[in-house]
């Protein structure tokens, strides 16, 4: 696939390293410098390379958006329509200084999102994993007993899109249903995060569901 990345920090810079690794066509767009853009799409060692937001955007089969919630709207307008796209979000709704959500319990940030662009398709996915496990999974992704990953949304064919890169990058994908569970995994995040950085056992950490039962 084509993917287009909004936001090339922790998030957007690992996971584009990853899905080029993994086969597909990136674009790295929105840094503060196009310096860092262009080296994350050298070190990457596959088909990717540096752009703008528009031109990440252009022709994209996915786009990531990983880029903080205040940054948002600035990174919409810069990509322009996004009509049709699948977009799959790991922003997480956080006030400007990351000590809490900003929608809850009754909304998301994925529902948010999916009414500032009503013509995109958005699926929430990636944002209850820290950022230090995405290399150590994808080098495990063979392993029979892989991570889960949750992702929630309302089309069906950009959940699809979504569960094949969650796949490549060595997650198991566990469709959460739609997009108004991302009030749920959107907190579930924030615990995973508590327990990778506040807990004994550092970031190192992701995460797996069994069902028990039948
Ligand atoms: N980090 C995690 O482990 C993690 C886990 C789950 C969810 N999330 C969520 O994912 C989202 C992204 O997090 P992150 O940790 O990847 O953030 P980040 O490292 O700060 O990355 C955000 C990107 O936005 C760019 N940016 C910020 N202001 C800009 C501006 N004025 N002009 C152009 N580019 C600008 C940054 O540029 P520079 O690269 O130049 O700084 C960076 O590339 C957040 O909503 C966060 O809550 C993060």
């Amino acid at each position: 696939m084509r993917v287009g990345i909004l936001g090339s920090g922790l998030m957007g810079g690992k996971l584009g390293t990853l899905f080029a690794r993994a086969g597909h066509e990136v674009v790295f767009s929105y840094a503060r410098s196009v310096e860092k853009l262009k080296k994350l799409a050298k070190d990457a060692k596959g088909n990717a390379r540096a752009g703008t937001p528009r031109e990440a955007a252009r022709d994209a089969d996915a786009l990531l958006l990983a880029v903080h919630w205040s940054r948002i709207d600035g990174v919409l307008s810069e990509a322009g329509d996004l009509s049709g796209k699948a977009i799959v979000t790991c922003s997480l709704p956080m006030n400007t200084d990351d000590t809490g959500l900003l929608i809850g319990q009754t909304s998301s940030g994925a529902e948010a999102l999916a009414k500032k662009v009503p013509k995109a398709r958005v699926v929430c996915a990636f944002n209850t994993i820290p950022s230090e496990v995405l290399f150590g999974v994808y080098e495990a992704r063979r392993r029979t007993k892989r991570p889960s990953l949750v992702y929630c949304g309302d089309d069906a064919r950009s959940k699809k899109v979504a569960a094949e890169l969650i796949g490549d990058v060595g997650f198991d994908p566990v469709d959460a249903g739609p997009l108004r569970i991302a009030r749920y995994s959107e907190p579930f995040a924030l615990l995973m995060a508590q327990l990778a950085y506040e807990g004994s056992e550092g970031p190192e950490l992701a995460y797996r569901f069994e069902r028990f039962g039948e």
